[in-house]
């Protein structure tokens, strides 16, 4: 029988990735390389619903292939491409807009948030229909599963709800996909704020852990993290974000259950589980700094594996497309 597919994507715009990126989406599309037929991206299109300089964005988008590489995507085991490499993916989403009710679209609470933050002068029409290019990017690969952060929670349901439209309208075509979200990294907290997830565009410098800092500065920030007034160490998401949040990241980087590291914390301080917590942050970014740089220093390898990438994408894509197009009437 055939894998199942899986289909996810990461903008290319904030340079590092941070360890809400790490931790609640790419570490799953690590593993479900193995287990899954996996499409990955580096979402550029995506990147450019906000100004973007040439320069930089090209330069970004080299450094997240090399970051996905260095977090342990195998190009023999997974397709990893960029969006804009195979053209299908802005082909379909016009498809897609003109599938979407105005008021469907001003619903998505990420816009809202977002474009309330920029004002409506520096909110381009791009930045709303986003979510329609990602539905796109979803049912060109007939994706089962989507591997993401809580966030995008709202876009599959969108994805779901068009796919469906779609088919009922034109005739069965696209795969109604799933969210892939685990309950324990699905959302990764600021370190400053546990109120707020950790964001490029949101958290506070302090409260975001790049995970291309210098392991120094991620070490600091993980021990002047806030918690509480409180002394006990105990997962409390409701009364006990920061401490809450702290257990999770530890929990995945050790494979300890949560449960485990509350026995092992018993009648401790909280400085006990940061300076771990650091230096458990040190052990992982320390090498994937410098395999991310060593990457980067290899630009005739990442070339060829984009290449060889895009050109799987696109098989898949441009057949979806076709059937689509042939749906609609063109
Ligand atoms: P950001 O949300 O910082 O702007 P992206 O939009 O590029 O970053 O998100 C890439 C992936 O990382 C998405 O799957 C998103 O859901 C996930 N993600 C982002 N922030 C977090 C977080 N704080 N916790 C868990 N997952 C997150
Ligand atoms: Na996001």
């Amino acid at each position: 029988a055939s894998r199942p597919r899986v289909l996810s994507g990461i903008q290319p715009t904030a340079g590092s990735f941070h360890l809400g990126n790490y931790l609640g989406a790419v570490r799953q599309w690590v593993a479900l390389q193995e287990t899954h037929d996996a499409f990955y991206m580096v979402v550029d299109l995506h990147a450019i619903t906000v100004p973007q300089d040439p320069a930089a964005l090209r330069a970004n988008t080299r450094l997240a292939v090399a970051q996905l590489l260095a977090a342990g995507l195998d190009p023999d085991r997974c397709t990893l491409f960029v969006q804009s490499h195979v053209p299908e993916h802005a082909q379909l989403g016009w498809v897609m807009n003109c599938l979407t009710g105005f008021g469907e679209a001003s619903r998505m609470t990420q816009f809202k948030d977002k474009s309330s933050k920029q004002g409506s002068d520096r909110t381009t029409v791009g930045l709303f229909t986003y979510p329609v290019l990602q539905v796109a990017d979803i049912l060109l690969y007939q994706a089962n599963q989507v591997p993401v952060g809580e966030d995008q929670r709202q876009h599959i349901e969108l994805t779901r709800d068009l796919a469906e439209r779609f088919n009922s309208r034109l005739g069965e075509t696209f795969t109604l996909p799933e969210p892939y979200i685990l309950k324990e990294t699905g959302k990764i907290y600021d370190l400053q704020d546990p109120s707020v997830k950790m964001s490029k565009s949101a958290s506070t410098p302090k409260g975001l852990v790049n995970l291309l800092d210098d392991p120094k500065v991620t070490a600091k920030k993980v021990r002047s993290a806030v918690t509480d007034t409180d002394t006990v160490i105990r997962f409390d998401p409701v009364d006990k974000p920061g401490v809450s949040n702290l257990l999770s990241i530890s929990s995945t980087l050790t494979g300890k259950p949560v449960a485990e590291l509350e026995k092992e914390y018993e009648g401790k301080m909280y400085g006990a589980l940061k300076t771990d917590l650091a230096e458990q942050m040190v052990e992982f970014v320390t090498p994937f700094r410098s395999r991310t740089q060593g990457y980067l220093d290899d630009p005739e390898t990442l070339d060829s594996i984009l290449a060889k990438g895009a050109e799987k994408a696109r098989a898949v894509a441009a057949e979806t497309l076709a059937q689509a197009y042939d749906r609609i009437g063109f």
